[in-house]
C-alpha cells in the first residue's frame, strides 16, 4: 500500500519546499491537472511535473482532469511524469491515450467519475496499469468521501482477481484514517491524500497516521 500526497493541497508558491518537506516519506506525489473544461477549476501543466523534476526525487503520478488529454500526453511524457491517468469521461479514443502513455515509457490509468459504472471498464482493464476511482467528483481538494464508491472498489477487485490483472487500484477524494481502511479493505492498493497530508501540521505524522489506519 501506498501514500501518494495530492500537491493540490500544498503551497503553490512554495511548492518544492513542500515537496521536498514529504519526499522521504512517499514513494510518489499526485499532481491533479485541471483544465477549467472537464472539472470547473484550473491548475497546472506539464511544465510544473518539470519543474519538480528537477527539485526533488519523488515519482510522479499526473491525474489528467482535461478534455482529450491525448494533445497533451507527449508534453507530460517528455517533462517525466512516471505515471499518468485520463478519464474515461474524456477520451474519445481511450485505447490510443492509454497505448501513447505507455509508448512513452510511463504507467498508464484510467479514471472513473462517481457516476462511472464499473462495468464500464470491461474493455479496457487488460490495458491498463492501474484504475483510479474517484471516491469525490474531481475538481477540488477537501471534499467528502462518497461511501457507495467501496462497492465500486470491491467490483473492480473482483474483475481483476477474475482475469488474473497485474492491475493496481488507486482511490482519490476524502481520503483520511476512516476512509482509508474501507478502501483497503475493499481492494485499493494507492491512496491519493491531500488534505488529510498538507493541511496538517506534521506532515510526516499524517502520513504515518494513514498507514497505520490501514493496518487496523
Ligand atoms: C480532486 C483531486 C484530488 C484532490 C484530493 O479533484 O483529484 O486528487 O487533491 O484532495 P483530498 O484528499 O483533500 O480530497
Ligand atoms: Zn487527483
Amino acid at each position: 500500500m501506498k501514500i501518494l500526497p495530492s500537491i493540490l493541497s500544498a503551497n503553490f508558491a512554495a511548492l518544492a519546499e513542500d515537496v521536498r518537506d514529504i519526499e522521504n516519506d512517499v514513494d510518489l506525489i499526485h499532481v491533479d491537472v485541471m483544465d477549467g473544461h472537464f472539472v470547473p477549476n484550473i491548475t497546472m501543466g506539464a511544465n510544473v511535473v518539470q519543474a519538480l523534476k528537477r527539485e526533488t526525487k519523488v515519482a510522479q503520478d499526473v491525474h489528467l482532469m482535461v478534455e482529450e488529454p491525448v494533445n497533451l500526453l507527449p508534453s507530460f511524457l517528455e517533462a517525466g511524469a512516471d505515471m499518468i491517468s485520463v478519464h474515461i469521461e474524456a477520451c474519445k479514443h481511450l485505447h490510443r491515450a492509454i497505448q501513447i502513455i505507455k509508448d512513452g515509457g510511463a504507467k498508464a490509468g484510467v479514471v472513473l467519475n462517481p457516476s462511472t459504472p464499473a462495468s464500464s471498464l470491461t474493455s479496457i482493464i487488460k490495458d491498463v496499469d492501474y484504475v483510479l476511482i474517484m471516491t469525490v467528483d474531481p475538481g477540488f481538494g477537501g471534499q467528502r468521501f462518497i461511501h457507495s464508491m467501496v462497492e465500486k472498489i470491491q467490483a473492480v477487485h473482483e474483475m481483476i482477481t477474475f482475469l488474473n490483472l497485474p492491475v493496481e487500484i488507486e482511490v482519490d477524494g476524502g481520503i483520511n484514517s476512516e476512509t482509508l481502511p474501507l478502501c483497503l479493505q475493499a481492494g485499493a492498493s494507492l491512496f491519493v491524500a491531500g488534505s488529510a497530508v498538507f493541511n496538517s501540521r506534521d506532515r510526516h505524522k499524517a502520513i504515518e497516521d494513514l498507514i497505520q489506519s490501514g493496518k487496523g
